[in-house]
């Protein structure tokens, strides 16, 4: 075999390999995702239950494409809307650890028309103390979603209940961050410490990440009292981030999750679906995107 066969054949195994790999050249769209992260440090505010809730309010508006990214190991948004999952292969795990670094390959359809979601993913525990001892941990995920921003137009990742590893990978990902807070004092708490994170991502790491606004969940009108007194706290604290926006507590949103679906399916007239529409035509208006209703919600 002489010198410029044997080059060759070496480009074409290389090419041969190429093809074989479908999902090793991304495919890229013409959209530009605002990339919103709902966190918060206290566990059960109301953080995925925003998520979904949020992500199917707006992937019902015309031609706007919502990708839901879950990074709890709990993989509660999949069991949130289980009846509508279509399961896939690629895990979040694998897309964070290994070198197939883009999201995509991890997304899947919903029966839900514009709605997708990241498989969900269990390991994402282990993954994230894996996650320690890698240089530039905190941009993985922000690298790993670049081309899944032009293919959607709003990407919401729902956090887990700290603000570890994974959290962080999150806002360093976002543009903005959806801190929903409840009713208490460990919530109000959470809320100083979530906002000194988001400082530190921007001074150290150099990020400019946004406050979308602090939502307050979970307001129950029969402990007036204490509503009053962590609403007036959120009010004098942060005036300006609280959204105008107040999600009640509401049974039929805590049986629709637990039915596996959106609040919208489950009932539709319920204040807790009320509630949600109104945060999403808030969203958009903060988003400053122009979209028409496509159909009654
Ligand atoms: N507005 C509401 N009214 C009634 N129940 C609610 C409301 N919001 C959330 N819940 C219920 O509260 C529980 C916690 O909600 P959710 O899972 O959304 O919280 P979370 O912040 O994502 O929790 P975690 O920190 O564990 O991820 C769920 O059982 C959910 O159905
Ligand atoms: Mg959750």
């Amino acid at each position: 075999m002489n010198r410029s066969s044997g080059v060759r054949n070496l480009l074409s195994a290389g090419l041969s390999k190429l093809r074989s790999h479908p999902d090793s050249i991304p495919v890229t769209g013409s959209r530009e995702a605002t990339v919103i992260a709902v966190s918060a440090q206290k566990g059960g505010v109301g953080k995925t239950t925003t998520v979904v809730n949020l992500a199917c309010a707006l992937a019902s508006s015309a031609e706007m494409r919502v990708l839901v990214i879950d990074i709890d190991s709990q993989g509660h948004v999949a069991s949130s809307l289980r009846d509508s999952l279509r399961p896939g292969r690629v895990s979040l795990s694998e897309i964070l650890l290994e070198d197939r670094r883009d999201v995509m390959d991890a997304v899947v359809d919903t029966a839900i028309e514009n709605l997708h979601m990241t498989n969900p993913d269990k390991s994402l525990a282990e993954t994230e103390s894996q996650l320690s001892s890698r240089v530039g941990r905190e941009y993985i995920l922000k690298s790993a979603i670049a081309n899944a921003r032009s293919h959607f137009d709003v990407i919401l990742i729902d956090c887990p209940p700290n603000l570890g590893n994974l959290t962080l990978n999150a806002l360093v990902a976002a543009d903005m961050v959806l801190i929903p807070c409840d009713m208490s004092i460990l919530a109000f708490e959470g809320v100083a410490d979530l906002l000194a994170t988001v400082q530190t991502v921007n001074l150290r790491l150099g990020q400019r990440l946004d406050i979308m606004g602090i939502l307050s969940t979970r307001v129950d009108g029969r402990t007036r009292q204490i509503n009053d007194v962590i609403g007036d706290a959120l009010n004098d604290n942060y005036g300006d981030l609280m959204l105008d926006t107040q999600i009640p507590i509401n049974s039929a949103i805590a049986k629709a999750q637990a039915a596996g679906l959106s609040i919208f399916q489950f009932q539709n007239r319920s204040r807790g679906a009320q509630a949600y529409r109104a945060l999403a035509s808030e969203v958009v208006s903060r988003l400053n995107i122009s979209i028409q209703p496509r159909a009654a919600l």
